[in-house]
């Protein structure tokens, strides 16, 4: 049997590739990113999985450069099999450094002011992106699983999607995602584009819950999609959104002190330091790692508890990452400067406060410097994750070390024995560091030994294993929710299943079902031919037709009171029995409609067009006849203020087709039809409706009956109809069916 194929996409491949003279050598690439699914797939391979690994991504060269060298297209270097993506200089500065490092990077980061918005990087990122869509295309075998990484490719899922629909694509953003107040910065096309774009995915994770609801709040409010516990449905597809905390390889890490090279290294280094306690960050060079302010939070350190001074160390390791955008050379300039001052302003002949390296370690390097440190000192002002602060826990298997990390890394959910700091508060870093160093040893451990054990529970593998199968399970859920169209075959199956019954109950909504939706909710009144149609239809002795309908009961009595029907208002809150008064189903809290009542007058007052609908246990606020852009901005702020509201008040929230319902909790379709449901013993059940509030009586229609959704969108009906005039068609059918049969 073919191995499964896991298809990783990153804008970087894990090995950089430089051309100098003919000649192509090779450097492993940095960041959080290559060293996750870096150590996944080598697990992979040293466990063999059954699952080949490929990578896609740009190696850095031009593509005559790579061919010219290697004589082919495709590599296999080390354990992974390279298939780069040629981009050429310009589209690689435009889309690279300008639109990936200069607008998004920044804006995900919390440095708006830094965010360049030029249209011409964003069109260059749709070029790059449409290139690695296109890669991937080539390479993709049936059966593969695509894996997209990064804020590189935003847009690359939803190009994919167009280019092989079935395909199983996750992607998962390393970074941060900002709060909706920072990602609306983005010009509406750009944004719009970007979440369209991901939303081509089956499946989309970050690292943390704050950021899952931002991206939620974000979809919600500029596309104006909802989600049901983290699953979006978009009129064609559902898409599945959910945390994951991106891991390291614990094991590995923590064997490193049993490691002699590495010990050797640990060593010699507390040697040279012997009569100084040791204090080490790690960082890539950026304005986001918090550099400075944790530079002047040791100066303050130092300031204020002298009797340190000549008794510490602190080893400042930055890694070169895009030093040639301005913001990171004038970030190294800055310091490179501030780092001499205070060397200059405490240091002596006999020490050096600060030991700064500017440069990449390599594993053994780096875990000896973890090893030999008292403290690391991990302050980012924003990190999605933050990798370093992990390795450092889990590299010590002495559990001594303590650990200094900034409240606002994504690793800070994780990590909460450390000792967690606002990184721009220099007072608050030097009171802390102050701290570290007089933890006693006991303390130490304790904390250390909770982090080692979570970190070991959720390592890389973890991490991705629990990402991939929630790509095949998110998968699995759209096709039950498949859009299916009556055909004929259905449609001769609905018949032959309606003849042949003898006790058959037929729930039909109004609006959008048996009615076009009018532009004002009081002229969608029933023509003769519709009324002529339901009587009928219930003259037939077997039928229970009931017209269960969000309108309010005195609507439904003033035109269809004569019909010997059932009568269901307000979404279920009050049902009419064929020839009975009306009840109220179930007692309901309306306690809230008074207070929101003036929010939904407010909203309709700044809406023109828009109008407030009050019944006896819902509200709806109707903005269809407003104007269109508008009313879609109103109604995404007043969704916003009634979820604040919804805390301390008990109702529920329909984002209908342009419509805002509020209704008691616990009242809705499906427990009217099921109420209806038990009388009786139907041997045919048929239910039909267009809207959100519809789902909820298809839910409530057991598995042999018929449930119809108009408009083709993803439902819980099992069929779909493509306009509201199929729902005439079929009645008619179903009467003239009736009176063939007899
Ligand atoms: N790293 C490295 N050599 C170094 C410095 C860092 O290999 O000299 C690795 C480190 O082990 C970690 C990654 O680079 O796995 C940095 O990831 P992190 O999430 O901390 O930050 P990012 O660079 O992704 O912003
Ligand atoms: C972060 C990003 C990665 C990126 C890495 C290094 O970790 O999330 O996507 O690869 O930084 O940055 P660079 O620009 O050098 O690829």
């Amino acid at each position: 049997m073919d191995r499964q194929r896991l298809i990783i996409v990153s804008n970087r491949l894990p090995f950089q590739f430089t051309e100098k003279k003919g000649k192509i050598t090779i450097q492993p690439s940095s960041g959080g990113l290559v060293s996750s699914i870096q150590s996944y797939i080598r697990h992979l391979n040293q466990d063999n999985e059954g699952i080949t690994p490929v990578w896609i991504g740009d190696p850095g060269v031009t593509e005559k450069k790579f061919t010219d060298f290697y004589g082919k297209r495709s590599i296999q270097q080390d354990e992974f099999i390279l298939h780069p993506v040629f981009l050429t200089d310009i589209v690689r500065e435009k889309f690279y450094n300008g639109f990936c490092n200069d607008t998004i990077w920044p804006l995900f980061h919390y440095f708006p002011s830094y965010a360049k918005f030029t249209d011409d990087t964003f069109e260059h990122y749709q070029i790059a992106n449409q290139l690695f869509s296109n890669k991937i295309a080539e390479v993709y075998q049936p059966g593969d699983l695509i894996w997209i990484h990064d804020y590189h490719l935003m847009l690359v899922p939803s190009m994919l999607r167009s280019d092989i629909p079935n395909a199983a694509i996750g992607f998962f953003l390393h970074i941060p995602f900002p709060s909706f107040e920072l990602f609306r910065l983005l010009p509406n096309k750009w944004r719009t584009d970007i979440l369209n774009g991901l939303l081509g995915a089956d499946l989309i994770g970050f690292h943390t819950n704050n950021y899952v609801q931002y991206f939620l709040k974000s979809v919600q409010q500029i596309l104006g999609y909802d989600n049901n516990l983290r699953l979006i449905t978009t009129p064609d597809r559902s898409v599945t959104v959910d945390t994951f905390p991106v891991s390291i390889d614990y094991e590995k890490f923590h064997q490193t002190a049993t490691n002699l090279t590495v010990f050797a290294e640990r060593n010699r280094i507390k040697k040279k330091l012997s009569t100084t306690k040791i204090i080490i960050s790690v960082d890539r060079l950026d304005y986001t790692k918090g550099i400075i302010a944790r530079l002047e939070g040791f100066e303050m350190f130092l300031e204020k508890y002298p009797e340190h001074q000549g008794k510490v160390v602190y080893i400042l390791v930055v890694v070169p990452s895009r030093d040639i955008i301005a913001k990171y050379k004038e970030i190294k300039d800055d310091c490179e400067i501030l780092i001499s001052r205070i060397n200059g302003k405490y240091g002596s002949i006999e020490w050096t406060p600060i030991l700064y390296q500017y440069k990449s370690l390599d594993f053994e390097k780096l875990t000896a410097l973890y090893l030999a440190a008292d403290v690391a000192l991990i302050t980012p002002l924003r990190d999605g994750m933050n990798l370093v602060a992990k390795e450092f826990i889990a590299s010590r298997n002495d559990r001594k070390g303590v650990l200094i990390l900034s409240e606002t890394a994504g690793a800070a959910a994780e990590l909460s024995e450390a000792l967690l700091v606002n990184p721009t508060d220099r007072k608050e870093i030097a009171e802390t560091l102050s701290g570290a160093l007089s933890m006693p040893p006991e303390e130490q451990v304790r904390r250390n030994t909770s982090m080692q054990k979570r970190l070991k529970l959720y390592d890389v593998v973890k991490w991705a294993d629990d990402f991939i199968t929630q790509v095949m399970q998110s998968k699995e859920k759209q096709e039950t929710l498949q859009i299916k169209e009556v055909n004929d075959r259905i449609e001769e199956e609905i018949l032959s299943s309606y003849s042949n019954a003898t006790k058959r109950i037929i729930f039909l909504d109004y609006d959008g079902t048996l009615s076009p939706i009018a532009r004002l909710p009081q002229l969608a009144v029933p023509n003769e031919d519709l009324k002529r149609l339901l009587q009928r239809l219930s003259n037939d002795e077997n039928n229970t037709v009931v017209l269960i309908s969000g309108r309010p009961k005195g609507v439904l009595e003033e035109w269809f009171g004569n019909l010997p029907i059932v009568l269901v208002a307000e979404h279920g809150a009050f049902y009419r029995p064929m020839h009975n008064g009306w009840e109220q189903t179930i007692s309901a809290n309306v306690e809230w409609k008074e207070k929101l009542l003036p929010l939904l007058e407010l909203f309709a007052n700044r809406c023109a067009g828009s109008l407030v609908e009050d019944k006896a246990l819902s509200l709806s606020w109707h903005y269809r006849n407003a104007d269109k852009e508008l009313g879609f901005l109103r109604s995404r702020e007043l969704i916003n203020s009634l979820n604040e509201l919804s805390a301390h008040l008990d109702f529920q929230l329909i984002d209908g087709n342009k419509v805002i319902e509020i209704k008691a909790h616990g009242i809705d379709k499906g427990m009217a039809a099921r109420l209806l449901l038990e009388n009786g013993e139907y041997d045919f059940i048929l239910a039909i409706g267009d809207d959100k509030t519809d789902e909820d009586l298809f839910g409530a229609i057991p598995p042999d009956g018929f449930s119809i959704r108009v408009g083709l969108t993803q439902s819980v009906a099992k069929y779909n109809f493509r306009k509201q005039g199929n729902v005439i068609g079929l009645l008619n059918k179903l009467i003239m069916y009736e009176n063939h049969a007899v």
